[in-house]
């Protein structure tokens, strides 16, 4: 089976991150967020993938160099210009010569849906395309698409005023579909399928559905829910370990490779250390991810926070809540706190506190 998997986006939500590396890159607890996507796919039976691209390309062919991703095939489809979720789509398609029914994701989704299942509904139904959808507690910021019971989507609400949803059930961006949708989507035009093309399938009935299941899901493309995907991945949303060859230090305190760890620092649950990471004296890392090579100096506190690869929180500076990109520096008694970004190879000055901050707010694009 062929899938999708729609890369193009900047990921303007996780600036400054993104400026460097896209956003399906980023590291979930050490792994690059596609790569546990890749590995999702392939254990629902997808062995070729079309990556859907356009911000950044180059990063993701230098990340797979040899064009595979174990046993899955990877080709690029590369938009000159933003295509959106459904000219991506069309646009793959064609680049990835799909002919037969396909599977599509947004790479930004990190999910434990049955999709065996998912693709099992879809052909039992004949449907076009199959929508999975996932209940939030809040619907008011969100799409929502009722269904008969059958499962066939009768409308498409969005962002309904409070009270007033018609059900609480989002599109949570993975689709099954028919090569006959493609052609439903206008050639290199920037269109969106989720507010354009699946709006317009409600005119034959019969042709779209959802399956509602209430699974492990969430979209890590904010700062909150991208620290919060990697604390649900440490314990255990997605299935243990965190990391293929990690072990378990002490209950919820995983490490990678060979860390150090000084007698006096504390280590609280649940972490992953990084391979070659070195945690100082007096320092605490207490739930929180940090990549290979990362110092935290004697003193230094790093709490519910994400610490890149090669990134050095130094003496007396702490990481509250917060994302430190690779190869950063806190120096002495710097403070970031209440999900503040810090972009890759960042000084953040001694001394200096950042809360809810993006250091530095503006970096040359690349
Ligand atoms: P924000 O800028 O933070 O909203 O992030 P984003 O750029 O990823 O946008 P959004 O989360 O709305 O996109 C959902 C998915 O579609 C992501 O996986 C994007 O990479 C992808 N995407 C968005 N726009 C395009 C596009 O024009 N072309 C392609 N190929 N993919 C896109």
């Amino acid at each position: 089976m062929k899938a999708i998997v729609l890369v193009g986006g900047e990921g303007t939500r996780l600036r400054p991150l993104t400026y460097t590396t896209p956003k399906p890159l980023l590291p979930i607890a050490n792994v690059a967020f596609l790569e546990r996507q890749l590995s999702w796919l392939a254990r629902h039976g997808v062995d070729e993938v079309v990556l859907s691209l356009g911000y950044l390309p180059d990063a993701f062919v230098d990340h797979f160099p040899s064009g595979r991703f174990g046993d899955v095939k990877l080709t690029y489809a590369v938009e000159d210009e933003p295509l959106g979720t459904a000219g991506g789509i069309r646009f793959a398609a064609e680049q990835g010569g799909i002919d037969d029914r396909f599977v599509v994701c947004n790479g930004d989704v990190l999910t434990a849906l049955d999709l065996t299942e998912m693709v099992r509904f879809h052909d039992e139904r004949g449907a076009e395309a199959t929508i999975h959808l996932c209940p939030v507690d809040d619907p008011s910021a969100f799409g929502v698409v009722p269904t008969l019971a059958t499962g066939e989507v009768v409308a498409f609400v969005e962002k309904p005023s409070a009270g007033h949803a018609p059900t609480n059930w989002i599109n949570a961006g993975t689709y099954v579909l028919e090569p006959a949708v493609l052609e439903r989507i206008p050639p290199r035009l920037t269109v969106s399928i989720e507010r354009d093309t699946f709006p317009r399938m409600l005119d034959r009935p019969g042709a779209l559905f959802a399956l509602q299941r209430d699974v492990y899901w969430i979209d890590i493309g904010t700062p909150e829910m991208y620290v919060e995907a990697q604390r649900d991945v440490l314990t255990g949303c997605i299935g243990l370990p965190p990391v293929d060859g990690a072990t378990e230090l002490a209950p919820g305190v995983w490490q990678q490779g060979g860390v150090s760890v000084a007698a006096t620092a504390r280590v609280e649950p649940p972490t992953l250390l990084g391979t070659g990471s070195d945690v100082g004296a007096g320092a605490l890392v207490s739930g929180s991810v940090l990549g290979r090579d990362c110092v935290v100096e004697p003193g230094a506190r790093v709490v519910r926070s994400i610490v890149l690869e090669r990134a050095r929180v130094a003496s007396g500076a702490e990481a509250l809540d917060a994302v430190v990109g690779s190869e950063a520096v806190l120096e002495a008694d710097a403070s970031v706190r209440d999900l503040t970004v810090v972009g890759a190879a960042t000084v953040v000055p001694s001394g200096s506190r950042f809360s809810g901050a993006r250091v530095p707010l503006q970096v040359a694009q690349p």
